[in-house]
């Protein structure tokens, strides 16, 4: 790993050991920093970042100085929150959380991934074959990500979540992300019900806006919530009467079929119970080792989500027909385009594809400095 600056989040320790000694990195000299002045400027690279980048940029009639930031699953606390408010993220998503304690994947959980020709699209063939997994990380960054959508009890991650919400700077937003827990012999209205209840439970931290995962296999081994846009509407539905006129998001994983994306919209956002789609999730792939034997160790893990460079094409593909599809219907809502954004230049190419925000993920983990990238090229308003 030695061409990377150290990543905030650490891949050769454990979920918790991370949570709980993380964030490291330039993460954490931002951290170590008393609070910064709300006046001071951030573009510089190490100075704080909480500040007006461009007063007038809002997202979701929410005022943000740029949007960008960091999407579910590396921020795991306020801790890691506040760090890339620091760090000049103005839009940080807080850890997806559930109405329950929920335990992580084994250990390891990220991988370095090499696919053969440096991109993965859902339908290639090598996502079925293997793609190699290893411990070398190079560029261009592809990881996996198995952790499992770990929680900690509400109890512990509601004053958590208030104290992450408390530390964004002027122009900057928390946002919280949730799921469903599925367990065995639920019925449909109890799944619903458990998704109504993390929303109360999030809303209750004084959220202003929160976003809800659809796109991990939360629905059982490989299958996800948002391959059915019936249910989803449904949900959405009973959240929105729990949450009010609070801003919902749905993060979608990617949806190959126009008929299928298309729907999801309809079941959605056309009847205002969604106010924007955060797309993409990870794209799943066998990942093997240089024999072809199973990567990850463990049953159930011989596929896992691969995120980072290689799902750069997919994420803008999804945003491209999103956005196409908002024009012709006539909607409103919101794209946060996520997937591969490494540098100034993926910024960019997913704001003119009609994203309203941006996030990274895998980007930011392995280089703390690159919403100050971002910002030191573009013109300050
Ligand atoms: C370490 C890690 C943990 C993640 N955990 C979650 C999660 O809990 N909820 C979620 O919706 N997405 C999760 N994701 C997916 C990211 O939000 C994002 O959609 C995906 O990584 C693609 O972005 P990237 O190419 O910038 O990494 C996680 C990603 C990473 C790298």
């Amino acid at each position: 790993m030695a061409e990377y600056a150290e990543p905030f989040y650490d891949v050769n320790l454990s979920y918790a050991e991370n949570y709980e000694c993380g964030p490291f990195g330039a993460f954490a000299g931002a951290l170590a920093k008393s609070t910064p002045s709300t006046t001071e400027t951030s573009v510089s690279g190490s100075a704080a970042a909480a500040t007006a980048y461009d007063s007038s940029s809002s997202f979701l009639d929410l005022p943000v100085n740029l949007p960008f930031g960091i999407p579910a699953g590396p921020l795991l606390n306020s801790r890691f929150t506040t760090a890339a408010f620091r760090m000049g993220f103005d839009l940080a998503v807080y850890k997806t959380v559930r109405t329950r304690a929920w335990d992580c994947n084994p250990f390891p959980n990220v991988l370095s991934v090499h696919p053969r020709t440096g991109a993965l699209t859902p339908g290639d063939a090598e996502l079925d074959e293997g793609v190699l997994a290893d411990s070398h990380f190079e560029r261009p960054l592809s990881i996996s990500n198995s952790f499992g959508v770990p929680s900690r009890d509400p109890d512990e991650w509601q004053p958590d979540m208030r104290d992450a919400i408390a530390a964004a700077g002027l122009g900057q937003l928390l946002i919280p992300s949730f799921q469903g827990s599925r367990h065995e012999g639920m019925t449909t209205s109890e799944y619903i019900a458990d998704h109504v209840t993390a929303a109360r439970l999030v809303r209750e931290t004084g959220a202003q806006l929160m976003e809800m995962n659809t796109s991990c296999p939360n629905e059982g081994r490989n299958r996800l919530l948002c391959d059915d846009p019936r249910l989803v509407g449904e949900i959405t539905q009973a959240v929105k009467n729990e949450i009010g006129d609070m801003p919902l998001i749905i993060k979608l994983a990617y949806l190959p079929s126009d008929e299928a994306l298309e729907r999801m919209v309809r079941e959605t956002a056309a009847h205002g119970s969604v106010q924007a789609f955060a797309t993409i999730n990870t794209v799943s792939a066998k990942l093997v080792d240089r024999k072809g034997n199973q990567a990850l160790p463990g049953e159930g893990r011989e596929r896992s989500g691969v995120c980072g460079s290689a799902i750069r094409s997919a994420g803008l593909d999804m945003v491209r027909r999103l956005a196409g599809m908002r024009e012709r219907l006539g909607l409103d809502f919101a794209i946060i385009g996520i997937g591969g954004v490494m540098s100034p230049a993926d910024y960019q190419a997913y704001r003119t594809t009609g994203a309203d925000a941006v996030m990274s993920a895998t980007g930011a983990m392995w280089d703390c400095e690159l919403a100050h990238r971002i910002k030191g090229e573009l013109p300050r308003q």
